[in-house]
């Protein structure tokens, strides 16, 4: 048997604006997603997800779930033609929108059937792989999430919109910051939710101008402040990155509310994160005590939330 790794993620800032090529931040999560492989005679394939996860996720994900493994063996040209693959998919990340679970598992699927075949895949070449299994997701990931569960860390990340390499640097904070991340419970297509912005972005192109502009400039003194470790502008950002992403309607009412909780009791920034419409909030607190004030108050309210940290 021969297990792989692959770490969730928390976008906290540029999602959706990172599948038009602007600039997005990451920050991989401790939690990770596993895969382990036995082989057995026979052919095919099959999956056993024994992930925990938000009810109803592994259900309405599934077909794309199965799409992704088939592009990632695929991909990879492994052979199950004179034998079979039983993958079961487990780990502490709980997957949920938001979270880059598909992103995790691709990850660790490329990252195990590397180990098993001993492709002596570098870094570079699994997330290749764990890309292509992200693909049955939505079309056109940006490759943000897979990026940064195969690297981990705080990444600032662009893609490329021609033909050649995504940009990637690894961004080192001067401190570790406590972050919550509310689970609003709602699982979102990021298919649908990509192609809505999309279709709204065709029809007010001067609107999307706009706030593409104010983004960018936003990205910018975002990684800047990381850099620094200026909390409170970090927050001030996240809040302004969270109206960019109400403007293009990708927020939603559950979100909105878990926002509104958070800064009432304490956070200095917080956003959806990921595709929205449901799935993630994540707020920032300047210190752990405010960090599980946070958390109580959205437990009170009838959501999950966890904490972690990021820098
Ligand atoms: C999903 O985690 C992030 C999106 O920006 C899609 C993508 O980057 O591929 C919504």
């Amino acid at each position: 048997m021969v297990i792989g790794k692959g770490y969730g993620k928390t976008i906290l800032f540029g999602e959706h604006f990172v599948v038009y090529g602007l600039p997005a931040i990451a920050s991989a999560l401790g939690s990770y997603t596993t895969a382990t492989i036995r082989v057995l005679e026979g052919s095919g394939w099959s999956v056993n997800d024994q992930r925990l996860a938000t009810p109803g996720y592994k259900e309405k994900k599934y077909d794309e779930a199965m799409q992704s493994v088939r592009n990632v063996i695929n991909h990879l040209n492994i052979n199950t033609e004179d034998q079979r693959l039983e993958i079961t998919f487990a780990g502490d990340l709980i997957a949920a929108s938001g979270v880059g679970a598909s992103a995790a598992q691709c990850t660790s699927l490329a990252r195990a059937l590397n180990n098993l075949f001993n492709l002596n895949l570098d870094d570079e070449k699994i997330n290749e792989a764990a890309y292509e299994g992200e693909k049955a997701y939505h079309g056109t990931p940006s490759g943000i999430d897979n990026t940064a569960s195969t690297y981990g860390g705080l990444i600032w990340f662009v893609k490329n919109l021609k033909e050649g390499k995504n940009t990637m640097d690894l961004l080192q904070a001067p401190k570790r910051m406590p972050l919550v991340i509310a689970n609003s419970g709602i699982t979102a297509s990021t298919a649908e939710v990509v192609a809505a912005v999309r279709h709204l972005k065709e029809d007010n192109p001067d609107k999307f101008k706009k706030i593409f502009n104010q983004y960018e400039k936003l990205a910018y003194k975002a990684k800047e402040a990381l850099l620094k470790g200026d909390i409170t502008n970090i927050g001030s950002l996240m809040n302004q990155n969270h109206e960019l992403l109400q403007e293009i309607t990708v927020s939603g009412e559950v979100n909105d509310k878990l926002v509104k909780i958070a800064l009432k009791k304490g956070a200095i920034g917080a956003k959806m994160t990921g595709t929205g419409r449901g799935g993630l909030v994540i707020a920032l607190a300047e210190n752990e005590k405010i960090q599980e004030m946070i958390v109580q108050s959205i437990e009170k309210a009838g959501y999950n939330a966890w904490k972690t940290m990021i820098g």
